[in-house]
């Protein structure tokens, strides 16, 4: 998928008063993806949602097709690591910081994030990507470029999971064109230690349970107890 939705939403006081409500239904784990367009807006924002009944935040400092803000902070070890000691100040719960993979070397962002507290790094967010309409000769998207998500960007993701699972002690959680149990093998032998599902979801909304059936699957295989003892596994040639 190439998008450029941005990350249009109705604001931090609606999803309190409207979203969390309704998630809250739900016996699960809620952790809140947040981006801001300035160090003082996430900090902001990390203030508000520190007073929220949710179980952990996950910092976007990574999103490719919006303008001012997250990409300029995400490319770099001090910008990373700038904008979360920043809301580390501020956030007592779980924060994850999620990486975006157009940087030359991924482990750098990482560090940042792990030297500035973050409890987990997340990876990968979408690569950015271009489409060109030749009838048109225009590009597809409006906005020119966007990111390009799902099983096409599944090889980069793994690589970068790799790589930064090497670098650093915090948890990786990992992303990337997931839509099957082996993916999430893959993933978890690269050095993830937990996975989202993004793409995959709007291919098939039940991915995820699919997934998880794959992973028992490939356990009663392989007579693994625990699929914690595969993460970080691979062994290089
Ligand atoms: C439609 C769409 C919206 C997204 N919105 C966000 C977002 O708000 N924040 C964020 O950190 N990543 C966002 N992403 C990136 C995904 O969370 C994920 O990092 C990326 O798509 C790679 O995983 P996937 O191949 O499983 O989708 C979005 C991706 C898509 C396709």
């Amino acid at each position: 998928m190439l998008n450029s939705i941005g990350l249009q939403n109705p604001g931090v006081e609606y999803f309190m008063d409207n979203d969390l409500p309704w998630l809250k239904k739900f016996d699960t784990k809620i952790i809140v993806n947040a981006c801001g367009s300035s160090i003082d807006e996430y900090v902001e924002l990390a203030k508000v949602l520190n007073t929220l009944d949710i179980d952990g935040v996950e910092l976007n400092l990574s999103c490719p097709n919006v303008k001012a803000g997250c990409m300029a902070f995400g490319t770099s070890y001090e910008g990373v690591k700038q904008v979360t000691s920043e809301v580390r100040k501020v956030l007592d719960k779980p924060l994850i910081v999620k990486l975006t993979p157009n940087v030359t070397d991924i482990v750098e962002p990482a560090k940042g994030a792990e030297d500035a507290g973050a409890d987990g790094v997340s990876l990968i967010n979408t690569l950015l990507g271009m489409s060109i309409d030749i009838e048109k000769q225009r590009p597809f998207l409006a906005n020119n470029m966007g990111g390009l998500s799902g099983p096409a960007v599944k090889p980069v993701a793994v690589r970068m999971v790799y790589q930064v699972a090497q670098a650093v002690k915090i948890p990786v959680l990992g992303l990337g064109g997931i839509v099957t149990g082996k993916d999430v093998i893959e993933f978890m032998l690269a050095g993830a230690t937990a996975i989202s599902i993004g793409t995959g979801n709007f291919i098939e909304p039940e991915t995820s349970i699919k997934a998880i059936e794959g992973v028992e699957d490939y356990m009663r295989r392989h007579n693994i107890d625990d699929i914690n003892s595969i993460i970080g596994k691979v062994q290089m040639n």
